[in-house]
């Protein structure tokens, strides 16, 4: 036991963390057996910061943390980060997929060697023991214990319950989402022109329906709109003339959060590259080859059919939000989400911050919003570091000036090298829609890539594309 109690001191764990881990052991289902395996905190005084997650929220404090000051160990299922605002373009081959993903060895590898990254889903959480239940890809279950947390696993699609969505639909959310897409859109592209195939087969196979006018449903509509017309049109014009694409949006109008100017003219454009906007318009139900749709105002039913249907009708906080949330179940009782305070911290939990899509809070689920989250609280815990209050980081933190979001502006791509813009300026804000505005979105993607080497991954995207035109095999 003099042993036992030696390895504890030496790894940092408290005889609890030990008992709950070998009582667990003994308990743990037989298909989580296959290899268990504890993390312990290095035995060099410093405080485990563990981050959940490798999106906008967590990767901005990764960057901007001073992690000398804590054992940081990061984990997340995706060994990259992914730069969203072009994983629409990745669906139709404007820029490749690589080009957009930065690798979190790169990503750590530049600030700090000694972070660790586990690629691995968290399942479960003990917030009174402080330790996290883990999912390695080869399905071994592992444990590891902190003493700081940050939850920052995103949202994913949400299907709203609708029937014959998950079966039928394709997502886009993930780059896995994106080259989904992209081999669905070819094989049913080449599947239109056999021989054999009637005439009616192929409207509906040439018939593309978006679900969902906000920003996600109305890039990719206009990304494949671009697709279409640009290289299409070169390839098979005869399939090219007879592709029909369909938005279909629940509201009366497409991109409720954007100014009505911007959406006027995104309508316009839309309806003008012969994209048909079924506005005022709900998805009932999707089946293999149709779907249901009810008009919001009369409640008249229709069936369309088509070939391939992409849902962006909203997204949801992840499973494990939702795990956290049924340990304090009192407090987090709002289905949407992590509820948080101003200063980022679960509510109902302590040692516990969260920032993103899995959160609810007056913000709307911005990669803004959750970067700035992520900027402030990595400051809070330098600040915090630099007070020399590490003990306390929960009271310490929450006597800091509380997050405050200032928005940067709105950008969206609306397809035939046009975009909409909306920029703050003092007290109103400058709208612009058309060439100059995708120019500028452009260069805010260029300039917001994660590195140089991004860029110019991006940008040589770009030149290919308008040399060459898209690549839209997949392997
Ligand atoms: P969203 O929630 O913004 O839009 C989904 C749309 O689908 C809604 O307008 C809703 O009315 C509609 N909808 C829901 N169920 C429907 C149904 N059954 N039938 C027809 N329509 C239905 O979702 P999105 O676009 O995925 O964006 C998620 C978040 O990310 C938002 O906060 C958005 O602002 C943000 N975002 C912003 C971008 C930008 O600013 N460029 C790009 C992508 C996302």
């Amino acid at each position: 036991s003099k042993k036992a109690s030696g390895l504890m001191q030496a790894f940092a764990l408290s005889p609890r963390h030990l008992h709950t881990a070998q009582a667990r052991r003994h308990s743990a289902p037989e298909k989580n057996r296959r290899s268990y395996a504890t993390h312990v905190a290095k035995p060099n005084g410093k405080k485990t910061l563990v981050l959940l997650g490798t999106g906008w929220g967590s990767t901005t404090i990764l960057k901007t943390l001073d992690t000398s000051n804590f054992n940081v160990v990061v984990v997340s299922p995706r060994n990259y980060f992914l730069f969203t605002p072009l994983l629409p373009s990745c669906t139709v081959g404007t820029t490749e997929n690589r080009s957009i993903m930065e690798p979190i060895r790169h990503i750590v590898g530049r600030h700090n060697k000694d972070i660790r990254f586990y690629e691995a889903q968290c399942t479960d959480i003990d917030p009174e023991a402080k330790q996290l239940t883990l999912q390695t890809p080869s399905d071994s279950t592992a444990r590891i214990s902190y003493d700081y947390l940050v939850v920052g696993v995103g949202g994913t699609y949400n299907t709203f319950g609708t029937p014959g969505v998950q079966e039928h639909a394709l997502f886009l959310k993930e780059m896995q989402d994106a080259s989904k897409i992209r081999r669905r859109l070819k094989d049913t592209i080449e599947k239109a022109g056999f021989e054999g195939t009637t005439e009616e087969e192929r409207k509906r196979l040439l018939h593309m329906v978006v679900v969902g006018g906000g920003p996600t449903g109305v890039e990719f509509a206009g990304e494949l709109h671009d697709l279409i017309t640009e290289d299409l049109s070169k390839w098979v014009p005869g399939l090219a003339k007879q592709v029909k694409i369909t938005l279909v949006e629940a509201l009366p109008h497409v991109l409720p959060s954007f100014d009505p100017k911007l959406v006027k003219y995104t309508e316009h454009t839309l309806r003008k590259n012969g994209i048909q906007l079924m506005t005022g318009t709900t998805v009932k139900q999707v089946g293999p080859t149709s779907l249901v749709v009810r008009d919001t105002k009369s409640g008249s039913e229709a069936e369309i059919p088509y070939g391939n249907i992409v849902w962006a009708a909203g997204i949801q906080a992840r499973e494990f939000a939702h795990t956290l949330r049924s340990k304090v179940p009192i407090v987090q009782n709002n289905a949407r989400g992590l509820i948080i305070d101003d200063h980022l911290r679960v509510r109902g939990a302590r040692d516990i911050w969260a920032l993103g899509d899995c959160t609810v809070s007056k913000n709307a689920p911005l990669a803004q919003v959750a970067s700035q989250q992520g900027k402030w609280l990595a400051r809070a815990f330098n600040s915090m570091a630099k007070e020399r209050q590490i003990g306390d980081a929960y009271a310490s933190i929450a006597a800091k000036a509380p997050f405050v979001y200032s928005s940067r502006g709105s950008l969206a791509y609306i397809g035939g090298e046009r975009a909409i813009a909306e920029i703050p300026a003092f007290s109103t804000s400058i709208t612009a829609g058309g060439p100059l505005a995708s120019l500028f979105w452009k260069s805010y993607c260029l300039w917001e890539l994660f590195s140089v080497r991004s860029s110019m991954s991006v940008a040589t995207d770009w030149a290919k594309r308008a040399l060459f035109g898209r690549h839209i095999s997949v392997d």
